[in-house]
């Protein structure tokens, strides 16, 4: 198993004397060390992308593409062995992981479609010697700063549009998760990336912003993290008017109407919000169901919710996996412990699990997925992300006080509800502030689709065509033309 950065094209460890071990959440035990880098392994990163900056850019796109295709493919002929790695340092279960595989191989390819027919434009001149075109140019260096909940899709999703489009990156892990990113590298060296084109460092996450920041090589930034975060970053960001895209929390609602399928509302709730124990920016964390049917929602969800089977990711049956870390477990715990201080009344769950550990000491990283009744404006978890396996709600009279309910967040990123009539439909989705509105539909996230969000949920757009605006400018050139 390799543990070491790539930097322009070799897997390096770099001499900072210091390194990261990397943790499994379902029992503690250590995996794997991966080099901490220093602030000299992080520039010689940015050097090897701005080396390699020149001759990527100027690759054909089908050729970028083909190497973006091969490393796909390479991905899902590994995914099981990449997948056993995924849960091994994130916890979530086996088939979620493969799954996660499959999704980030999806951006590679979604990026490859779109290098391959990257649009300029003719517009037509106001004035007869004079033409207008406009061209799109890979923006330069940039530098993507990926999450610990999604480790190869969220690299992938960055990844494939900036290689895509011509430009050159490094990456830097999330240091919980860094093993997923790792492999993933090991692949892109296999499809053929030239020599630092791609370039993977472990480090500190601040030491990484602070590096990548001040040097002003690095002309796009890429963040999936916390708003608090992405309020530092655009700080940083703005010395060397770095461009920025940033995919923050969410808070979403869930809102089911009366005229609703109650049954696959309750099969798209727990879809959403129990994917990857509920430590998803776009899983629902507030649920709002019309009173007239309130009760015979809330009992269907709750039978459903108390079979889900808690335990590591690779055990059999697993739905819901370990926390990431004992301060997931806080914050869940203070979330509950606050409901029901406001009056929340536990329906199920509302406490650590004690799942079956066959011989294993597992770590106490576990929480029974929760469903809470009377979910109050003032509770912690109506105001920010749980980010574990805990669902509250609270019930409403009209479209317009469940319109009013699912904007009560300055978060805007993902959205849901469901309801049989067509014209609510339209109405409510265009009422709705949410980067993402899922409509009769738990399961919005496919590479295709612009995925991103409003307000404190940040901006920018991940996925299909959007993507790669991202890491592009618009370049206009005037071309006069004599009369003949
Ligand atoms: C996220 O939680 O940040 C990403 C989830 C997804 O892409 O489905």
């Amino acid at each position: 198993m390799q543990t070491g950065n790539l930097i322009g094209g070799e897997f390096v460890k770099p001499a900072s004397g210091k390194s990261i071990t990397v943790f499994n959440p379902a029992d503690d035990q250590p995996l794997a060390e991966v080099p901490d880098v220093g602030e000299d392994g992080i520039a010689r990163a940015i050097d090897a992308a701005s080396k390699a900056f020149p001759g990527w850019s100027a690759t054909p796109a089908i050729e970028r593409a083909e190497i973006l295709r091969r490393w796909a493919g390479l991905m899902l002929r590994d995914a099981e062995r990449l997948a056993s790695r995924m849960t091994a340092e994130q916890g979530k279960r086996l088939a979620e992981a493969e799954g996660e595989i499959r999704y980030a191989a999806s951006f590679l390819t979604d990026a490859a479609a779109h290098a391959e027919t990257l649009l300029g434009h003719q517009v037509p001149s106001p004035k007869r010697d004079m033409r207008i075109t406009a061209i799109r140019q890979p923006v330069g260096v940039c530098a993507a700063i990926t999450p610990w909940n999604f480790p190869s899709a969220m690299l992938a999703r960055k990844l494939g549009p900036a290689l895509a489009s011509g430009c050159t990156m490094l990456a830097k892990p999330a240091h919980q998760t860094p093993l997923s990113a790792i492999a993933m590298a090991e692949l892109g060296v296999v499809a053929g990336l030239p020599d630092g084109v791609f370039n993977l460092v472990t480090c500190d996450a601040k030491l990484f912003s602070e590096t990548v920041f001040a040097d002003s090589r690095v002309r796009k930034v890429s963040f999936t993290g916390s708003t608090p975060v992405g309020r530092l970053l655009m700080k940083l960001a703005s010395e060397n008017l770095v461009r920025l895209s940033l995919e923050l929390g969410g808070h979403a609602p869930f809102v089911i109407f009366e005229d609703a399928d109650l049954d696959a509302a309750a099969d798209g709730l727990i879809a959403s919000k129990f994917r990857n124990a509920g430590q998803t920016c776009i899983c629902p964390n507030r649920l709002y169901i019309h009173a007239s049917v309130y009760d015979e929602a809330m009992d269907r969800l709750r039978q459903k919710i108390e079979k889900l089977k808690v335990g590591p990711g690779d055990a059999e049956g697993v739905k819901i996996g370990p926390l990431i870390s004992d301060d997931a477990m806080e914050k869940v715990e203070r979330h509950v412990a606050d409901a029901k201080q406001h009056g929340a009344e536990v329906l199920c769950g509302g406490e650590r699990a004690k799942p079956q550990a066959n011989g294993r000491t597992l770590a106490d990283r576990f929480y029974t997925p929760t469903l809470l009744s009377g979910l109050k404006p003032a509770m912690a978890m109506a105001k920010e992300e749980t980010f574990g396996p805990v669902i509250g709600a609270a019930s409403f009279d009209t479209e317009a006080e469940a319109i009013g309910l699912a904007n009560s967040s300055p978060y805007g990123l993902a959205s849901y509800y469901y309801t049989r009539d067509h014209s609510r439909a339209i109405r409510v989705a265009e009422a709705i502030r949410a980067g993402i509105v899922g409509v009769n539909n738990g399961g919005v996230s496919t590479a295709q689709a612009p995925f991103g969000g409003v307000g404190l949920s940040g901006f920018g757009r991940e996925g299909g065509p959007w993507a790669l605006d991202e890491y592009t400018d618009v370049k206009y050139i005037s071309t006069g033309v004599a009369e003949g």
